[in-house]
């Protein structure tokens, strides 16, 4: 496994990778890894034959400067993970190499970005939307590898990819969840004792969801209520928002046809987790079992 933290070099090692007909896959990840995080690698070795992933903590995705500071940062554990994965290229540029001195343009995938985690972290998509196209463009890759955990993420980059005409194929990648339900995330290991032990409140309130459209109901407003009140039980949970939205356009959805998604912000101390959950209509899931 090669690791290269030059922009010219990354791309002199897809072109060549390219020439002897190779299909690249690119996992991106700000580090921090996790089971999550190989799961990518996984299913992104499945749909090609180099597999790069990138190890980048993004300053312009950051709202808050503690976050940012506080993210974990430890190339070498990385490393060791991802070689023991079976990458081919880890890609961890510098900032400077990513963002050059007065670069001052940006993507904003305008409408998608402003909804869900949009509206609470004011430019986080755009410096999601910037980094990505800027990895993409770099690392030329054929595949790009998304957790669905971020599902408003993966929403925003098949956007981009289809409204600038990149030549990328999007893969989601299923949540992985601890053994109680909490989904992986490099900021659970910010949550002390009695914090990782309230966090599980968001798969409750997932579930809590779940079942009541099992049982048949569709309308959004009580399908939002019932998570909410699973999240508020919580005594160190801080609801931000549950919302029940469309899969592609995530707007709000007021009675449930067919399928919508459940997603959820809540900040468990001073720890923001989300968790999201596809819920499917009691007559659609019917339908699509005697199918
Ligand atoms: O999901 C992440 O880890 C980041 O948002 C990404 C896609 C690597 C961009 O920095």
């Amino acid at each position: 496994m090669r690791t290269i933290q030059n922009v010219q070099a990354m791309r002199a090692w897809s072109r060549e990778a390219r020439k002897e007909g190779a299909r690249i896959a690119l996992v991106p990840t700000m580090g921090g890894l996790h089971a999550g995080h190989l799961s990518l690698v996984e299913i992104a070795r499945r749909h090609a034959d180099r597999v790069v992933a990138s190890v980048f903590v993004n300053p312009t995705q950051f709202d808050r400067d503690d976050d940012f500071a506080g993210y974990p940062r430890d190339l070498a554990r990385d490393q060791r993970l991802l070689a023991e994965a079976g990458i081919d290229v880890v890609f961890a540029p510098k900032p400077a190499a990513v963002y050059p001195e007065g670069a001052v343009t940006f993507v904003d995938v305008e409408d998608l970005s402003v909804l869900l985690c949009g509206a609470h972290r004011p430019g986080h998509f755009r410096g999601v939307a910037t980094v990505v196209t800027k990895l993409f463009t770099i690392i030329e890759p054929d595949v790009g590898v998304f957790g669905e955990k971020d599902y408003q993420q993966l929403a925003i980059i098949r956007r981009l990819v289809r409204d600038l005409c990149l030549a990328v194929e999007i893969v989601g990648a299923p949540i992985v969840r601890e053994a109680d339900g909490l989904a992986m995330s490099s900021r659970n290991t910010h949550l002390d004792t009695p914090g990782r032990a309230a966090a599980v409140c968001l798969s409750r309130a997932l579930l809590a969801a779940e079942t009541l459209v099992a049982d048949g109901e569709h309308d959004g407003a009580t399908i939002e209520a019932a998570a909410r009140a699973a999240i508020e039980a919580e005594p160190l949970a801080k609801l931000e928002y549950a919302s029940l939205v469309d899969a592609e356009a995530l707007v709000p959805v007021t009675t449930m046809i067919d399928r919508g998604v459940l997603a959820l912000a809540v900040w468990v101390g001073k720890t923001r987790l989300i968790d999201n959950q596809m819920l499917v209509a009691k007559a659609a899931s019917a339908e699509r079992r005697s199918a």
